[in-house]
This record gives structure tokens, C-alpha cells and sequence, in this order.
């Protein structure tokens, strides 16, 4: 275990697909002492309703404040991996918590996340040429994810336990 984590939480960001649940679960495991949270699925379980039945019946900016709650109570607990929204970046109030932690972002292409979230409902994404909408987010959110402490490129060719790899290599 890297001494720079000194028992601090592990946060995931970047966009959707990109595998911060998966690889984050994978993380946890290979720690051992550490537990894995998704702030997502704490959120579904809190609303008892989806993600897209919550940005349906109460738009974006709720879903937002929901999930801003999500890491405040997230943030009061040691030793986990925590896999955040693709958007949970965008508000600054957010970093304040993030930064208490190592920040983890996963890069992937857009065209590799494209095949990935492939038969999901991606509420952001609905619009006639997602691939063209998934880049504008990325653009608009690069500066955001870049604030991460550590960077990990994650290729097509990579499954889980790769990225893992190269997360572990990195912390
Ligand atoms: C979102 C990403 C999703 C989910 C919501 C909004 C985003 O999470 O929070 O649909 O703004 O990028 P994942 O990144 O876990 O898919």
C-alpha cells in the first residue's frame, strides 16, 4: 500500500463508462482493508429510483444537490474506494471533500466509451449523435478532471484487472 494514501480515501472521477465502478471494486478487493462505495448506486437506494427517473421527474440541477449530499456523507468515512458520477467534478463545493482524499481519474476515449455504455440509458446522452454530445462534456469538463492527483490512462485493450494494474502502479 502506497504511504502517500495513509489510510485517506481513494476517489474515482471521469465520464461515464469509463470504469470507475468496476476498477474501483477491483481496487478495494486488492486492498483489503479498504471498502468500495458508489456515490451513484448510494443515491439510487436513497431516492428509491434510478438515476433516469431521477433526472426525469426532477431535472439535473436536483439530481446535483442529491449527489453532493451523497459525498458529504460519503467524505466522513476512512479507508475507501469510492467511485464518483462522471459529474460529480463540476461543482466546485465538491472538490473541498474530493481533495481530502488521493483523486483518481480514469482517462478513456470517447469512441472506446461509446462501445462501453452501448445499451444503457445514459440520460445526458440522449440526443441524436451522442458520440458528438459525449465529446462536448469531455471538453467542457477536461479542465475539472485534470485536477486529479493521478491521471491513468485506460486503453481499449485493457480489462479490469489491467486498469487495476495500472491504478495500483500509480498510487
Ligand atoms: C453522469 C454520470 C453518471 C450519473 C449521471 C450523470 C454525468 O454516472 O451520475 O447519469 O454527468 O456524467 P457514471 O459516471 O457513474 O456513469
Amino acid at each position: 500500500l502506497s504511504p502517500r494514501l495513509r489510510g485517506c480515501n481513494i476517489y474515482f472521477i471521469g465520464m461515464m463508462g469509463c470504469g470507475k465502478s468496476a476498477v474501483g471494486d477491483a481496487i478495494a478487493r486488492r486492498m483489503g482493508t479498504y471498502n468500495f462505495l458508489d456515490t451513484d448506486i448510494i443515491l439510487e437506494r436513497a431516492a428509491g429510483m434510478t438515476i433516469p427517473q431521477i433526472f426525469e421527474s426532477e431535472g439535473e440541477d436536483s439530481f446535483r444537490d442529491a449527489e453532493a449530499k451523497v459525498l458529504d456523507s460519503v467524505h466522513a468515512h476512512v479507508r475507501c474506494v469510492v467511485s464518483t458520477g462522471g459529474g460529480m467534478v463540476l461543482r466546485n463545493q465538491n472538490w473541498s471533500k474530493l481533495q481530502t482524499g488521493l483523486v483518481v481519474y480514469l482517462k478513456v476515449e470517447p469512441e472506446v466509451i461509446m462501445k462501453r455504455i452501448e445499451g444503457t440509458d445514459r440520460p445526458l446522452l440522449q440526443t441524436p449523435d451522442p458520440l458528438s454530445r459525449l465529446k462536448e462534456l469531455m471538453a467542457e469538463r477536461k479542465q475539472k478532471y485534470e485536477q486529479a492527483d493521478v491521471t491513468v490512462e485506460v486503453h481499449e485493450s485493457m480489462d479490469v484487472a489491467g486498469a487495476a494494474d495500472a491504478v495500483i502502479r500509480a498510487l
